[in-house]
């Protein structure tokens, strides 16, 4: 059986260039999936790699609805019996000229509880070495929250699912007007990324023993700003910003960390460091 890669997302930004760059450094022993939300942009993305004499395969994903989450997980298993690469980039984005309370729900179902569908499906199926990561933010990090809500977060004890119902008490405060009073963030980026770097942690506590056993490596990473569609509304300045092809090679670094990697395991990593949780 291939070895397998699938990045959610991938159709454009980001996930596209991880999706070229996996193409690009693994070997013919391996199926590489580019998965999208909408079929049209999905084979738009597939010519365009095709036309480099890159072969990744589409698959429909919509990480905002758990039955095609499931029937992709479903599929993955019959056809290749488990994964070996899985990188969870989906991501819906948020506009500055609308209020944030109205982009929240949304914003939270694909970025979080996407981000938990994911994990939940596909967690099962990691392989001896897989590795699994999910693409977050430097913003991840509980120094941009205030302490009186790091017990929120609190990742040696909190569930996947006490993180879920924290998005949700969440997205109620924003829709209710009440977040920001009781000290949560003006932008509603920074509790998604802190929700979403904690989950991939606990995730990472959860397997740990496993992970171990069998050299499987779990992390969220940031990306540094790359030049998108979705962050180029939110920063005046993107001189520095990195080209998504660039930005894809420290993350497929650590996609592809050799057979016997220990570390990193359950860290955020931006530019192959380690960022501090707290
Ligand atoms: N850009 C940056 O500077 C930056 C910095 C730090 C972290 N990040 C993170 O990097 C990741 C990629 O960001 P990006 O800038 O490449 O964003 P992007 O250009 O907006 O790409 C996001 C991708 O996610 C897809 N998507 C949206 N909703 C989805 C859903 N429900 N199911 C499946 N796919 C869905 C989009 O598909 P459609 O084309 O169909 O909309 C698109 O392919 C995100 O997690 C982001 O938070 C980015």
């Amino acid at each position: 059986m291939s070895k397998v890669a699938i990045v959610t997302g991938a159709n454009q930004g980001l996930g596209f260039s991880l999706v070229e760059t996996l193409c690009e450094q693994l070997d013919s022993s391996w199926t590489v999936y580019l998965t999208a939300r909408n079929e049209e942009r999905g084979n738009a993305a597939i010519n365009k790699l095709q036309e480099q004499g890159l072969s990744p395969i589409l698959h429909l994903l919509d990480v905002s609805k758990e039955a095609t989450v499931h029937a992709f997980a479903n599929h993955i298993k019959e056809q290749h019996g488990g994964i070996d690469i899985l990188i969870s980039n989906a991501a819906a984005r948020i506009s500055p000229d609308t209020p944030q309370s109205e982009q929240v729900a949304q914003f939270i179902n694909t970025n979080n509880h996407g981000t938990y569908r994911i994990i939940q499906e596909f967690m099962p199926l990691l392989q001896e070495n897989a590795r699994f990561l999910v693409v977050a933010s430097s913003f991840g990090s509980l120094t941009h929250l205030s302490p009186s809500l790091h017990a929120y977060f609190d990742i040696a004890t909190n569930s996947l699912e006490n993180i879920e119902a924290v998005m949700d008490e969440y997205v109620r405060l924003m829709e209710t007007g009440k977040a920001t009073d009781l000290g949560w963030p003006d932008w509603i980026n920074i509790p998604s990324k802190i929700g979403q770097v904690a989950s991939a942690k606990i995730m990472a506590r959860m397997m740990n023993h496993e992970a171990s056993e069998k050299g499987i490596l779990i992390n969220a990473v940031c990306p540094g700003l790359v030049d998108t569609a979705a962050s180029r509304p939110w920063f005046d300045d993107m001189s520095s910003a990195q080209s998504p092809k660039q930005a894809a090679q420290d993350v497929v670094w650590l996609a592809t960390l050799p057979v016997g990697a220990e570390s990193p395991y359950g860290e955020l990593i931006q530019h192959r460091k380690i960022i501090p949780w707290q």
